[in-house]
């Protein structure tokens, strides 16, 4: 064989997945490999796989009858492909997936593909390998650190896992047993990673974990450390010109944390903060741990601390028993909280997670038609949002070409792509942006002379 092997990864999920598989490709480059973004080059193939609803599941079946074929077309060619399945439907399903897609070289869990380079070598002996067992040594002290090449190129924003995996249980959800127990990172591993980052030059953080503002982790003082205090101490790199964090449970949003959006001007003015139904017997059937008073009050409680905060959520419709009085609490909340941004989804029975065996499923028309009426009540708010975003002028941080020539694109503190004409040597500055226009998804405006810059974040145009 010549030349270095290519390595093509597909991550499937949430960010957590897309962490993770930078990750393994970090661990994969000092191997010999080199990333490739045509799956038909690639000599070693890695699907990083979610298991939160049937459908995402499926993806990885469907994706790999198509690998199978490039696999074939390659060995009659004398070339050998290897197929890694990773993530959490690696975990969820094991051997099982090698059973039914005998295509498949390799089954890593997310809490086990920091030996990814090890159980490679073994599967391309002796084929078929599944390592699913949740280990006892921590993946992340054996990953290896990013080039600053590799950090370039995924641009200027980055995502950092803080926490991992779950304690929670919310009897719909497949993340506690596909995660594993909720676990911090200490602060100095943060810290050192974000520095690296910085020094590559990222400028935008967002840490991550399933329960993020459950972070716990170990401080320099040998205490742990809250979500705040973690945010505050990152506050004080001045390179990172912008913090944010997900996802959040409306359970631990603690004082700290709320101090940490009053006192640091580089943490972003807006919050994911799932709630997934309106109704107190559906969120206790969900076994959420809050009511809808307790979830309005966290709200209330960061509009408080900021009154430019806005809010992002997720949503189930049709979970098991939920009646249409249920649904109308649902939509009562978004005409409440008027979100300005969120996503809905269909109930999705798991197996093993205890709604899946509750009795009084809802039938799919139910759920198509609840998901129509709840889309278009997020649709609303979040058209109404936009439209309150004209005239405004905003912080944006430039962070690619844009649509068009001349254009460029960045994101605005709620995340709202804003397309700017501008050069773009100006990708990965911040620069005030008066918003001029909407569409349905985006933002348009025009550079505010530096002599009448913005206020840090939001002021009236
Ligand atoms: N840790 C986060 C969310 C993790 S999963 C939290 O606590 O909110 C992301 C989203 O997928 C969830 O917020 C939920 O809305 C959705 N989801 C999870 N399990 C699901 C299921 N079985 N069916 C449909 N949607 C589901
Ligand atoms: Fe899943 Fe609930 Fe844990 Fe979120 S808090 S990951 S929804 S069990
Ligand atoms: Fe999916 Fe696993 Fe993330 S199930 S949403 S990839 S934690």
């Amino acid at each position: 064989m010549n030349g270095p092997r290519k390595l093509y990864v597909k991550s499937f999920g949430c960010q957590m997945n897309v962490y993770d598989s930078h990750r393994m490709t970090d661990l994969l480059v000092p191997e010999g490999f080199t990333e490739t973004a045509r799956v038909e080059d690639a000599d070693l193939v890695i699907l990083n796989t979610c298991h939160i609803r049937e459908k995402a599941a499926d993806k990885v079946y469907s994706e790999l009858g198509r690998i199978r074929m490039l696999k074939q077309v390659a060995a009659e060619e004398g070339r050998r492909v290897t197929i890694a399945v990773a993530g959490c439907v690696a975990q969820a399903e094991g051997k099982e997936i090698i059973r039914r897609a005998p295509v498949v070289d390799l089954v890593v869990g997310p809490l086990n593909y920091h030996r990814l380079p090890g159980l490679l070598a073994r599967a391309e002996r002796e084929g078929a390998v599944v390592d699913t067992e949740f280990p006892v040594e921590d993946k992340f002290d054996l990953l290896k650190a990013p080039s600053r090449e590799a950090i370039r190129t995924r641009g200027i924003s980055a995502f950092v896992t803080v926490q991992e995996g779950c304690d929670k249980f919310c009897t719909f959800c497949v993340v506690p047993y596909t995660r594993g127990a909720e676990t911090s990172r200490p602060v100095t591993k943060i810290l050192a990673e974000v520095e690296r980052l910085a020094d590559a030059g990222v400028r935008d953080v967002t840490l991550i974990g399933q329960n993020v503002n459950a972070y716990h982790g170990e401080g320099p003082d040998g205490r742990p450390w809250t979500l705040g205090r973690l945010l505050a101490r990152l506050a004080e790199l001045p390179r990172i010109a912008r913090l944010r964090y997900t996802t959040s449970h409306p359970c631990d949003m603690d004082a700290s944390l709320i101090a940490a959006h009053r006192n640091l001007p580089s943490l972003m003015p807006y919050l994911h903060l799932p709630v997934q139904s309106g109704s107190d017997r559906i969120l206790a059937a969900m076994n959420r741990r809050h009511t809808r008073a307790d979830y309005l009050d966290a709200i209330a409680r960061m509009r408080d601390a900021r009154s430019d905060f806005a809010f992002s959520s997720d949503f189930i419709v049709g979970f098991p028993g939920e009646s249409e009085d249920d649904f109308r609490a649902t939509l009562s909340l978004v005409d409440e909280v008027h979100y300005a941004s969120a996503f809905s989804f269909k109930y999705s029975a798991r197996p093993g997670t205890p709604a899946a065996e509750m009795d009084d499923q809802i039938p799919d028309e139910v759920k198509t038609e609840r998901l129509y009426r709840l889309q278009a009540a997020i649709d609303r708010h979040q058209a109404k949002f936009n439209a309150e975003c004209v005239g405004r002028t905003f912080e944006i941080l430039f962070d690619k070409p844009g649509r068009y020539p001349g254009q460029i694109v960045g994101r605005s503190p709620y995340l709202q792509p804003v397309q700017v004409m501008a050069p773009p040597t100006m990708i990965g500055d911040i620069a005030a942006v008066k918003i001029t226009q909407r569409s349905t998804n985006s933002l348009f405006g025009a550079l505010v002379e530096a002599s009448m810059s913005a206020e840090p974040m939001l002021t009236e145009g």
